[in-house]
């Protein structure tokens, strides 16, 4: 019989958009034993996480929890528990995110109205609202943080319009949640779906989710009645018009995440409690703080990258302040620059999608992931490595251009 090694994957720093490096605490708290999904122990769980997820999101809603699979499975679940085929959904797209969006929108049956900005920019929130105007969708789907291009939307605008027309909002802040603000009830966002592997710093397969009462409205109008019994509560729904998946039938899934636990799926336990313990770090961090690390972070590397003379790609004011994105010096093989930092430096930095393949590298500042020695270290690899590749860049200046910035905060902080 073949035999099969050990795992081992070996140590990295990853300097990507996701998935990051995972906290500690959070890989302890996988290997935790488990529990029964109806054990009060767990169902305790299960409620402490919608508590932090509140707080997380920044919202009132009642409903707040993960839903099992990686982030699209969240987006998934909102658009196809909102979407009846005919429906017409506005996707403002700046980025290969905003495809998917609009490609999961279609398959929900919705007729997609689709606009297009430049990549490397955002809407101004204006054009969006003329959109809603001129086409008059249902829905809006937008992308929060789009890490193809690493530009960040503003959303408050866009959400005031769409609650003064009754236009229901659904936002991907898969790649910002806990790394940047999402004000879900300050920008009257009716849906958010947020992402675990990147700056919560746990790993893939969970969405959380959250929604509020315009949204169950819509989803239990979309209930499935079985046998012709409608439930208590289910007055309005239907019988035409149910959920078509019953794996992500939010329906279901609040049903089962209330007090009454009503039989869904089974549980990811050891996945809940990894998000319970990533959750508990960031809000033991404070989320303003902790969007502040990630801003400082961010400034150290833009700082040696400047020194070095590498060249930012995209609109500076819609930057993304957890991702950043350079552009490959001409002439340079983008890919063999990253292969060497794998393999000699053990860092992995990104490429990116579509018309940016080749021609952009992303960093990631995320979560775990963003701390000094990571910024440090990837910096002075890409001083060392470039030059091998050929890219005249300026050497000798990243580090100590990173570390002032360092050392201005810490003067910053004392005063
Ligand atoms: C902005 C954004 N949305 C959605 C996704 C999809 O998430 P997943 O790969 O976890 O399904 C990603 C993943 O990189 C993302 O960056």
């Amino acid at each position: 019989m073949k035999k099969y090694s050990d795992l081992s994957p070996s140590p990295r720093i990853i300097m990507t958009p996701g998935p990051v490096e995972v906290d500690p605490r959070v890989s302890r708290a996988l290997s935790y034993p488990i529990l029964g999904q109806f054990d009060p122990e767990f169902t305790a769980i299960m409620n402490e996480t919608m508590e932090m997820l509140r707080e997380l999101f920044r919202t009132s809603n009642r409903w707040a929890y993960p839903v099992d699979g990686t982030s699209r499975s969240g987006l998934e679940a909102v658009l196809t528990g909102l979407i009846e085929p005919g429906e017409r959904v506005l996707v403002p797209i700046f980025g290969r995110f905003g495809y998917l969006l609009a490609e999961i929108a279609e398959r929900c049956g919705a007729e997609v109205l689709a606009i297009e900005t430049e990549w490397g920019t955002v809407f101004e929130p204006a054009e969006v609202v003329a959109a809603i105007d001129r086409l008059q969708p249902g829905l809006v789907a937008i992308v929060h943080g789009e890490t193809s291009t690493g530009r960040m939307q503003p959303l408050a605008e866009i959400g005031r319009a769409c609650r003064e027309r009754d236009v229901l909002l659904v936002v991907d802040a898969v790649a910002t949640i806990g790394g940047a603000p999402v004000e879900t009830d300050a920008w009257m966002l009716d849906a958010v779906i947020g992402g675990t592997q990147k700056c919560l710093s746990v790993p893939s397969g969970m969405s959380p989710i959250t929604y509020n009462d315009r949204v169950e409205a819509r989803l239990l109008k979309r209930k499935r009645i079985e046998k012709g019994i409608r439930p208590e509560g289910y007055e309005d729904a239907d019988p035409t018009s149910f959920i078509r998946s019953n794996y992500l039938d939010l329906t279901q899934l609040q049903d089962y995440w209330s007090p009454l636990r009503l039989n869904h799926h089974t549980e990811a336990t050891a996945m809940l409690y990894g998000l319970r313990e990533g959750l508990r770090l960031a809000l033991e961090e404070g989320l303003d703080e902790r969007f502040a690390r990630h801003r400082l972070h961010e400034r150290a590397l833009t700082a040696g990258l400047e020194a070095m003379g590498l060249e930012r790609y995209g609109d500076d004011a819609s930057k993304m302040p957890i991702v950043t994105c350079i552009r490959i010096p001409d002439g340079i093989d983008g890919e063999a620059v990253r292969g060497q930092l794998l393999a000699d430096f053990g860092i992995e930095i990104a490429s990116s999608f579509g018309p940016l393949k080749g021609r952009i590298w992303r960093i990631g500042s995320m979560g775990y992931s963003c701390r000094k020695s990571n910024i440090l270290l990837v910096l002075a690899a890409l001083e060392a490595v470039l030059p091998l590749h050929g890219a005249l860049i300026r050497t000798g200046n990243a580090i100590r251009a990173a570390l002032g910035i360092y050392a201005e905060e810490a003067t910053r902080r004392q005063a």
